[in-house]
C-alpha cells in the first residue's frame, strides 16, 4: 500500500506520519520546497509535541519522503489550505490545485480524499474536474471526503483515537476510504455520503463558534453590571444540564473563525445565528482592544507618564504557535496601531521571533508591565503573580481563573 498526502501541513503531516507509522508507504507533497527538504532531513516545521520523534523514524525506515509534485499511489488524500477571501467566501483553489495535480498520475482502483475542511458539494465538484480529464477513469476509482477534527497540541493522540466522518461518492467509495482509515484510526469510522461528511465538520465548528459566542456576550453584560463571568459561569455550569464555554479575547485560528463563513456564505438567509456568532466573536476581540487602549489612557492621566504594557500570548489558543486568525495578535496590532505612546512588551513564548513584534521574555515584560493583558492562556503565564500591588490587569482569557 502506498499513498500519497497533498499538503504537508499543521494536519497533513502529522497524518502522513501516523499512517507511516501503520505500515503504509508514504510520499508527502508539499509546494513549498523548504517543507519538502526539512521533511526529507527529518525536521519538523510545525510544532506539536512528540512528533518529532515520530518524523525522525519513519523517515529513517524510509518509510516516508517529500517530493514537489505526486507520484503514483494506490491512494491520494488533500490536505491543503481552505482559507476564505474577498466577503469571506470560501477559497477551495488549492483543493482544486491539489486534485488537478493528482489527475495524471491517477488510475483505476485508486483512492482519492479530500480532508481539508470544504463547502458542501466540493468533493463532487472536484470528482467532475477529475472526470472532465480522465473519462475513462469514471466508475474505476474511489472518491471519499473525511473531515479532520484533531486538537493542535494532542495530534498524535487524536488522530488515532477520536472517531472519524466517511463520506464517499457511493458506497463502494466509502467502504475503501474506511479500510484505508481503520489501518491506524482506533476511533468509530462512520460511514455517510459526501455533502453529509463536508457539512459535518462545518457544523461542528460552527456549533464550538456560537458556543462560544454566548460567553463571550455573557463575558461583555457581565462586565457592565460588575459580575465576575468566570464565578457566574462556574455557578451556572453547576446546573445538570448547563455547560457553558468560557469567554475569550475572541476567536481565532484557521477552523472556527473560517469554518462556519462557509455556511453563512452559501446560506445567508438561513444562517442567522452562525453570522450573528462570527459577528459576535470578532466585535469581542475590539472590545478588548478599547480596554486596553482606555487602560493606557487613564494610566498616563492618573500617573502624568506613559505605561508599560505586557501584552501576554499573541496565538489563538494556549501552548501552541499558531497565529492565524488569532484575536491576541489582532488586539496587540489594535493597540500597537492606537499610537497611545505606550511602551508595549509582547509576549509569545511559542515562538522565538515575530515580523511585526519585537518579543520580549514573559518574566522581565511582566516584571516590568504597569498594566498586564492577557490575551493567551498559554501555561507558563498561569505561573505569574495574580495580585501585584500597582499593576492592572485586565485578564481577557481567565488565566488567573480556575
Ligand atoms: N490546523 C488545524 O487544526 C485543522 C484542524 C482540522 C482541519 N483542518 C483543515 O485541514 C486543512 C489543512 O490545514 P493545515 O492547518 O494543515 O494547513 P497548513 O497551512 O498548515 O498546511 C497546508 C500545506 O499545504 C501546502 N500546499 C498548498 N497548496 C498545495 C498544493 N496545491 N499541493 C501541495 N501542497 C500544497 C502548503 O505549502 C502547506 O504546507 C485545511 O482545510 C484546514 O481547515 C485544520
Amino acid at each position: 500500500m502506498k499513498a500519497c498526502f497533498i499538503g504537508l501541513g499543521y494536519i497533513g503531516l502529522p497524518t502522513a506520519i501516523i499512517a507511516a507509522d501503520s505500515g503504509v508507504e508514504i510520499v508527502g507533497v508539499d509546494v513549498n520546497p523548504k517543507v519538502v527538504e526539512k521533511v526529507n532531513n527529518a525536521e519538523l516545521h510545525i510544532v506539536e509535541p512528540g512528533l518529532d520523534k515520530l518524523l525522525k523514524k519513519e523517515v529513517g525506515a524510509g518509510k516516508l519522503r517529500a517530493t514537489s509534485t505526486p507520484e503514483p499511489a494506490n491512494a491520494f488524500f488533500v490536505v491543503v489550505p481552505t482559507p476564505f477571501k474577498g466577503d469571506h467566501e470560501p477559497d477551495v483553489s488549492y483543493v482544486e490545485s491539489a486534485t488537478r495535480s493528482v489527475i495524471p498520475v491517477l488510475k483505476e482502483g485508486d483512492l482519492f480524499v479530500i480532508e481539508s475542511t470544504s463547502p458542501v458539494g466540493t468533493t463532487e465538484a472536484m470528482a467532475e474536474i477529475i472526470f472532465a480529464e480522465r473519462p475513462e477513469l469514471k466508475g474505476k476509482i474511489h472518491i471519499a471526503y473525511c473531515p479532520e477534527r484533531v486538537l493542535p497540541g494532542n495530534i498524535i493522540y487524536e488522530l488515532v483515537h477520536n472517531d472519524r466522518v466517511i463520506g464517499g461518492l457511493d458506497e463502494a467509495s466509502t467502504e475503501h476510504a474506511k479500510s484505508f482509515y481503520g489501518r491506524f484510526v482506533k476511533g468509530e469510522l462512520f460511514a455517510t455520503n459526501s455533502r453529509t461528511a463536508e457539512m459535518c465538520k462545518l457544523t461542528e465548528n460552527s456549533s464550538r463558534d456560537v458556543q462560544i459566542a454566548f460567553a463571550n456576550e455573557l463575558s461583555l453584560i457581565c462586565d457592565k453590571v460588575g459580575i465576575n463571568v468566570w464565578e457566574l459561569i462556574k455557578l451556572a455550569n453547576r446546573h445538570p444540564r448547563v455547560n457553558i464555554l468560557r469567554p475569550g479575547a475572541g476567536v481565532g485560528g484557521h477552523c472556527i473563525a473560517v469554518d462556519p463563513y462557509f455556511i453563512v456564505s452559501a446560506y445567508p438567509e438561513e444562517a442567522k445565528m452562525i453570522a450573528q456568532a462570527r459577528a459576535t466573536n470578532n466585535y469581542k476581540s475590539e472590545w478588548c482592544s478599547e480596554k486596553v487602549i482606555n487602560a493606557i489612557l487613564k494610566f498616563e492621566l492618573a500617573n502624568g507618564r506613559k505605561p508599560v504594557v505586557a501584552l501576554m500570548g499573541l496565538a489563538f489558543k494556549p501552548d501552541i504557535d499558531d497565529l492565524r486568525e488569532s484575536p491576541a495578535m489582532h488586539i496587540a496590532e489594535a493597540v500597537a496601531a492606537a499610537g497611545t505612546g505606550a511602551d508595549l512588551r509582547v509576549v509569545e513564548p511559542n515562538i522565538t521571533s515575530h515580523h511585526r513584534f519585537e518579543l520580549s521574555d514573559m518574566n522581565e515584560a511582566f516584571d516590568a508591565a504597569d498594566i498586564v493583558v492577557m490575551l493567551t492562556a498559554h501555561t507558563p503565564f498561569k505561573s505569574l503573580p495574580q495580585d501585584v500591588d500597582g499593576k492592572t490587569v485586565l485578564d481577557f482569557c481567565g488565566v488567573f481563573q480556575n
